[in-house]
This record gives structure tokens, sequence and C-alpha cells, in this order.
């Protein structure tokens, strides 16, 4: 975070030179300009991140010099150096959106500090507008539950993947975890200081997504009352996450294209050509390579997008995932709420286990939310859980089915296989049985004395 490109400006030489060093020193790419007209200038070529201007200077002074960098890039971090007598003009510079300001003269460690804090500053705005108005999700692997072989795969490419640059296209069903998945990338990759930037391309149509994407210059059309600093300017060195792309018109996509390509853009209604250094990282529900073949997605930006794909199974696919999210879900929930809820009774777990997730992560995320909040006591039963489609018939190859042999079968003997192997699922806990077959307590307590089962745990247990 603490890097970039900065514009030194002062008429003293020596001056210059000695921040130059130990900025460079820093990592810093540092550019000088000895008065205000040469300054500005460079802000037109160039994007800063840091500008330190003395206020002083003959011809162009300090304040045009800020006022310049602001309208060029308003998230630009403006430091005014002021000679003795000049803090009504250090006053003025701060109302025109300088940082800081330092009174001549100063040490080098004070400038490097107030350099740093600015540039802190504006990080943490970036976060908060970002964050402003979306669901607070931490971002983090370690939040990305799943220990299934499939999800294991994930795992390891991801570990591979995200601390490189490289493009990555993000691909899975709705509510697989694509957008958890892109932002534990940024957030674990070397840009995870500096902003994760999302942009839905779904929500929006051509032209106000491009405004959104490339930003506007103030009176670049009807409405556009103010300057707009665009998704691709807001993630200059983080990452940019374009989300639902397989959505995005194919005007859209060429520009986009001409950003991943040259690194550089124009705002709308605008002539100055910004460079940009983005990571992109892209998801889609849909079937890209089967877009590009119907002509509705552009083959080479598939290309660009997709070096490397990461494709995140269907929770159907791998059901043992299912108990470690619904637990993990339990615990969230029951913290959230507040609820003394611990639990997830066997039955209702073979339920969640048998259902097909059309929603996948996020469906079971709701479902669950959904029966912390029914539940009355400290365990989750059954009847607690609401699925949007059927559930199932049981029997889908977790347990033994009941097979009929072809000489058939009494009904009593059927029972008595279907009361023991519900219990064989339960770990021979008959309350559970009980609840899984949807009779009492009493009942199941019957069938076992009347096919007269008995199990070593029973004994124990009495
Ligand atoms: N493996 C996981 N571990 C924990 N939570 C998960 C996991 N996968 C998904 N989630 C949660 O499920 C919800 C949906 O995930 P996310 O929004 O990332 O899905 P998506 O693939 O982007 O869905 P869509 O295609 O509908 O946009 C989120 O609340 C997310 O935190
Ligand atoms: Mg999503």
């Amino acid at each position: 975070m603490i890097s970039g490109r900065m514009l030194i400006v002062d008429d003293n030489a020596s001056l210059r030179e000695s921040l130059t060093a130990v900025f460079l020193a820093e990592g810093f790419l540092v550019d000088q300009a000895e008065d205000g007209g040469l300054a500005i200038e460079k802000l037109e070529e160039h994007n800063y991140d840091v500008v330190i201007t003395d206020i002083k200077m003959p011809k162009i002074g300090g304040i045009d010099v800020l006022k310049a960098a602001k309208k060029l890039n308003p998230s630009s971090v403006v430091v005014m150096m002021t000679g003795y007598g000049t803090v009504e003009s250090a006053v003025e510079a701060m109302k025109h959106g300088a940082s800081d300001y330092l009174q001549k003269p100063f040490s080098i460690e004070e400038m490097q500090l107030r350099v740093v804090n600015g540039l802190k500053i504006r990080h943490y705005e970036h976060e908060l507008t970002y964050l402003r108005g979306e669901r607070n999700i931490i971002y983090h692997f370690d939040n990305f539950i799943g220990e299934s072989p499939s999800i294991k795969k994930v795992f390891a490419m991801l570990k591979k993947v995200s601390r490189s640059n490289a493009s990555i296209l993000i691909t899975g069903e709705t509510g697989t975890g694509k957008e958890l998945v892109a932002g534990a990338i940024h957030y674990s990759s070397q840009r995870s200081s500096n902003s994760f930037v999302k942009v839905n391309c779904a929500a929006l149509h051509d032209n106000l997504l491009e405004s959104e994407l490339f930003g506007h210059e103030k009176g670049a059309y009807t409405g556009a009352v103010k300057q707009r600093i665009g998704r691709f300017e807001q993630a200059h060195r983080g990452t940019l996450f374009l989300d639902e792309i397989g959505d995005m018109s194919l005007n859209t996509q060429a520009k986009v294209l001409r950003v991943i390509q040259e690194k550089e853009f124009e705002r709308l209604g605008g002539g100055r050509t910004i460079k940009v250094d983005v990571r992109i990282l892209s998801a889609t529900n849909k079937d890209l390579a089967q877009a590009v073949q119907d002509k509705a997605f552009r083959e080479d930006l598939y290309f660009r997008l997709n070096v490397i794909t990461i494709k995140i199974p269907a929770l159907r696919e791998r059901k043992e995932d299912i108990p470690l999210l619904a637990n993990y879900f339990l615990k969230k929930f029951a913290g959230d709420l507040k609820k003394n809820v611990r639990h997830i009774s066997p039955g209702a777990l073979s339920l969640l286990k048998r259902y097909q997730w059309p929603g996948n992560v996020r469906e079971l995320e709701n479902c669950l939310e959904r029966a912390v909040l029914m539940c009355e006591g400290s365990e989750i039963k059954r009847e607690d859980l609401f699925f949007m489609e059927d559930v199932e018939p049981a029997a889908d190859g977790e347990g033994p089915a009941l097979k009929i042999p072809p000489s058939g079968i009494k009904l009593k003997d059927m029972e008595k296989s279907l009361v023991v192997e519900t219990l064989k699922m339960c770990n021979w806990v008959q309350k559970d049985a009980a609840e899984m077959l949807g009779i009492s307590k009493r009942v199941m307590n019957y069938k076992v004395k009347q096919y007269n089962l008995s199990n070593p745990r029973w004994i124990k247990n009495k």
C-alpha cells in the first residue's frame, strides 16, 4: 500500500533531490518538477498517487498544482510544503483537498510519516466506499469451509494462483461461493492492502455499466453532473472483480478487453488516457465457452480472462461438506441471533444430506438461518427445516435401500429391517431414530421390544 508514483514539486533543487532519494529508497516511482507549469504537464501525463508540492513558487504556485492534481486524480494524496509565514495558504490548500502540510524546515522522517498517513487514509476511504451498502463479508480462505476431495482440489489450486497476478475466471452454479473465493484470492495476494473492487455486470446496462467501470467527466452525458471515478481507477494496484461477466454486452466487452491489453482507458467524455495496474478476477454461472461459440461472448476476451479457471463444484456433488457447512452456519446464526441452539438432530442432518441444493451453499445458509430462528430447543429438528424444492426420498445411496426379494417380503419383516437400519444410522440412539421415522419415542420403544432388539449401548447407558 505504501508505495506508488510520486511527483515532487519545488524550485529548490537540493530539497527535491533529498526527498527523491528517500522515497525512491522506499520503493516509490519518483518524478520531479522544478516549477508549477512543469508539474501540471507531468500531472496530465501520469496518474500520481502522491504529490508533494511547495506552495510558493514563481509563476504557477502550489495551490494551482494542487487543484490540477485533484481534478485529474481526486484520490491522489497531496502534501503541501509551506515556508515561514504562509500558513494561511496552507489552510486554503486543505480546503482544496490537500491531505496535509508541513512547514519548512522539516525533517525527512516527518514528511515520510505524512505521506504514509495520507496513503493509509486514502486506502481506508476506498475500502469504505466499497463496503458501504454491501454485506460485510470477511473474505478469507479460513471462511471457505469444505473438506471434500473436490473442494480440496479447489483449495490447492487457489493456493498456487492467488499470489500470482494472473487473471482468473471463477465458474460454478449460483451460490457456490464464487464471490467468496474472489475476495479470498485478493486478500491473500500481494495486492491485499490495495482495494478489492467489485462490479456486478448483470445489474447495469451498457452506458451505465461503462460509466461504472471507466468513470466519466462532468457533462459526459445528460445526468453526468459530477466527475466520477470508475471502478478500474478505484482498483488501481488492487483487484477488480467482474461478477456475472457472462452478462456483459459485446460493446462493453470490447472496451474491457482494451483496458486489459493496453492497461489504459479514458473516462467517458474525457480525452485523457489513464493508466492502471489492475488484476482481473471474473465470475460467471454461465457456460462462457458455449457463449463464445454462440458469438455472445468475445473469444479474445474469454482467453484473456480465463488464464486460469477455477470451477467450484455444486454442493450436491460434494455432500460430505454438508454437515460441516451446516454446523458452521448453525454456530454463526446461533451467535448472531443469540439463541442457544447447539446441535442438528441426525434426522435433520439426514434430510440436509438428501436434498439436492439447487441454490447451493447460499440456500443451505438461508435454510440454517431460518432453522435457528424457528428452533425451540437446543437442537434443530427436521420440522425446523424448510426446503425450496422437494427432498428426494430416502435411500439415495447413503444407506442400504430396502430391497424387496423376488419371493416377496412380509410387512412385519420389512418394518423390522426399517427400524434396525434406522437405528444403525442413528448410532442406536432411539430418540433420533424415532424422529427420523416420524414416530414418537414411546412407539419406538414398543417396536424395540416387539422385535426383541438389543444393542450394547443401551445396556451401557442404563
Ligand atoms: N465453502 C463455503 N464456506 C462458507 N461459506 C460459503 C461457502 N461457499 C459459499 N458460502 C456462502 O454462501 C453464500 C453465497 O456465496 P457467494 O455469494 O460467494 O456465491 P456465488 O457463487 O457468487 O453466487 P451467485 O452466482 O448467485 O452470485 C455467501 O454467504 C457465502 O459466504
Ligand atoms: Mg456472486
